[in-house]
């Protein structure tokens, strides 16, 4: 097993092959959430640009293989993680069931369910549903006796009290969609991976659920998010993805740390 390393391929051979038993501090994951399917877009919007909703081959499965996928992905980050290990999931409604059972049935206790309300969400195109504007991040553990960093927390709580003392983190996180600088863009100006994650959310869930020095393991790294940050707080990071064009751009986005 190799520390600080991107393993490009699928992220349960490689959780069954090359990562060791028992040696990860904590997983994040963004998985597929599995909604692609019609390649809904939005060229000429006014208020953020164009707009392509997700539509990639590795995000559609029929609901039997999501479930089966779900299940092979998280018993694999079962084994690797230590006993007192976390794992934070991310979904929205069209996965997080799945995930919720999965992560039950391998013994998972869950902790929290946090709501990250985007404050730029986009509207509802078919006006015929409320607008969605958040996604969940599950976050379970393996033992009892969890990391959970609760002064460090507070301290990076953007929240204050009436006096302008700390606060507890509460369940709801409100960040914008990634936009502006944060936000990286192929050589046209698109964005270069579809769902960038926001960066104060990884360093909420890593200075949370992490001390210096350990291993965050990534086995959906997409634009390299969880490494990024990981390495910013200098822990060590292991990452899979399976899609070799992300690679590079990964590759990239660690060497500015
Ligand atoms: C939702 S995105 C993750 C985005 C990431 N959190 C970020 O901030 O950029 C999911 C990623 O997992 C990759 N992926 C899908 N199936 C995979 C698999 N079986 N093994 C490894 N990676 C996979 C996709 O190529 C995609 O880049």
């Amino acid at each position: 097993m190799k520390l600080n390393n991107i393993y490009n391929g699928d992220c349960t051979e490689i959780l069954n092959k090359k990562i060791k038993k028992s040696s990860i501090d904590l997983v994040f994951a963004d998985p597929p959430y599995n909604l692609s399917g019609n390649a809904l877009k939005w060229q000429g919007n006014k208020t953020g640009g164009d707009w392509f909703m997700v539509n990639e081959k590795w995000d559609k499965m029929s609901d039997p293989d999501y479930f089966t996928f779900t299940e092979q992905w998280i018993k694999g980050c079962h084994t690797v993680l230590k006993d007192n290990g976390s794992i934070y999931v991310c979904g929205t409604f069209h996965n997080i069931g799945e995930i919720l059972v999965v992560l039950k049935k391998f013994g998972f206790l869950i902790k929290n369910i946090i709501t990250w309300q985007k404050t730029n969400a986009m509207p509802n195109m078919t006006k015929r549903v409320y607008t969605h504007s958040t996604e969940l991040i599950v976050w379970a553990v393996k033992g009892k006796k969890w990391i959970f960093n609760y002064k460090d927390l507070k301290k990076i709580n953007p929240d204050k009290q009436k006096d302008g003392s700390e606060k507890q983190m509460r369940d709801v996180w409100n960040f914008p969609l990634v936009q502006g600088k944060e936000r990286l863009r192929d050589k046209s100006g698109k964005a270069a991976h579809p769902t960038q994650k926001p960066e104060a959310m990884l360093e909420r869930i890593i200075t949370a659920s992490s001390n210096k020095g350990d291993i965050v393991l990534d086995p959906f790294m997409g634009s390299g998010t969880t490494a990024f940050v990981a390495k910013k707080l200098k822990r060590n990071w292991i990452g899979i993805e399976k899609e070799n064009k992300y690679i590079k751009l990964i590759k990239n986005r660690i060497k500015k740390v």
